[in-house]
């Protein structure tokens, strides 16, 4: 069943008080006080774009990044600094609008697209301390403009602009990923696809009162390709899961962090990990990232590449069509959507 959206959690934030049960956190990974730096490789994209003498030095360490602890902090990757600036604003104006101007855009209770919150689909559910909001900016006539803010002005301008660019590094970065294997660049690529789709997604984490017991985004991993997270220029929350370990993820000025999603990971026949992350939350000051899922179209069919399959390495995953839905159709059961795709 589908409960109509709950309140958003900047409402909840600015009344005060102990947050509802629902947002406690309740897996037994805990919340620590304080966890280690994640050292995150931060690789140079302009060498992948043309003969850099440098480039074979920065594919190793993008492969050797993506395949433990499966993300890098790009940089060089074509964007001014104040566009980034530009690209972040609109979401926090955004943001800050009054709520009934914000509704406006409100995603419908049976939709993921819009303006909300999470879905409730059962009573014992875990909420994010987070609103969102939920964008396909790719393909372009899927695009539902009415949800789309016109307020600020430039949302829309912006938004395309960056979806455009970031539509050319995805590509990019699919063929490094191949390269850096020693594989056929597009092997990757063709499984994407020219009209892939991208979903943009502004979360917009509240300071948290119980930062303690409460988490921004539950533990995931995602369910795109790739996946390009500009984060907020001074508050970090994010982590990442490695050696069963969470590490806090730093902000590198300027860079753009990408990480791998399942269908890379299945794409690589395991070569390249989808790592497992979460949001932690701060009692001080809000928090606004904007992250990209770039998803190979829907109707295309994905599975390892063949290459990648070998006697050391058996076939780990299945073929599969639209692991986007099947994806939703295990997150929030709290299994990991992959796991059913494993041989
Ligand atoms: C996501 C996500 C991380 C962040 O939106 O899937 O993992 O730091 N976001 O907001
Ligand atoms: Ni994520």
């Amino acid at each position: 069943m589908v409960e109509s959206p709950s309140k958003p959690v900047q409402e909840l934030a600015s009344n005060g008080g102990e947050p509802p049960e629902r947002y406690i956190y309740r897996g037994s990974d805990g919340i620590a006080p304080s966890f280690p730096l994640l050292e995150v490789p931060v690789v140079d994209l302009s060498c992948f774009a043309s003969s850099s003498p440098l480039a074979d030095q920065e594919l190793d360490k993008m492969q050797m990044a993506i395949s433990s602890c499966g993300c890098f902090q790009a940089i060089n990757h074509g964007m001014s600094n104040s566009f980034l600036e530009q690209v972040r604003d609109v979401g926090k104006t955004f943001f800050a609008l009054p709520t009934e101007e914000k509704q406006k855009y409100s995603r419908a209770v049976d939709d993921t697209e819009g303006y909300g919150n999470d879905s409730v689909l059962s009573e014992n559910q875990t909420l994010d301390w987070s609103d969102r909001l939920y964008l396909i900016v790719n393909p372009e006539d899927q695009r539902k403009l009415k949800l789309w803010p016109k307020n600020p002005e430039s949302f829309r301008d912006v938004l395309h602009e960056y979806t455009m660019k970031l539509k050319i590094l995805t590509e990019r970065v699919l063929k490094a990923m191949a390269v850096s294997l020693n594989l056929e660049e597009n092997c990757f690529f063709y499984q994407y696809g020219e009209e892939a789709s991208m979903i943009a997604r502004y979360n917009f984490y509240p300071p948290c009162p119980r930062p303690d017991l409460i988490l921004g985004v539950k533990p995931h991993a995602d369910g795109s390709a790739i996946t390009f997270l500009l984060q907020d220029k001074e508050v970090e929350g994010l982590q990442v899961l490695k050696d069963d370990q969470w590490f806090n993820v730093p902000i590198v000025p300027h860079a753009l962090l990408i990480n791998v999603g399942d269908q890379a990971e299945i794409m690589s026949n395991g070569m390249f990990k989808s790592p497992m992350h979460r949001v932690v939350t701060n009692s001080e000051r809000e928090r606004m990232t904007l992250a990209v899922f770039c998803m190979p179209e829907a109707d295309i069919e994905i599975g390892p590449v063949e290459e990648l399959v070998t006697e050391e390495r058996p076939r780990m995953y299945k073929k599969i069509k639209n692991f986007v839905s099947l994806y939703f159709q295990n997150y929030q059961h709290g299994k990991r959507p992959i796991d059913t795709v494993k041989l």
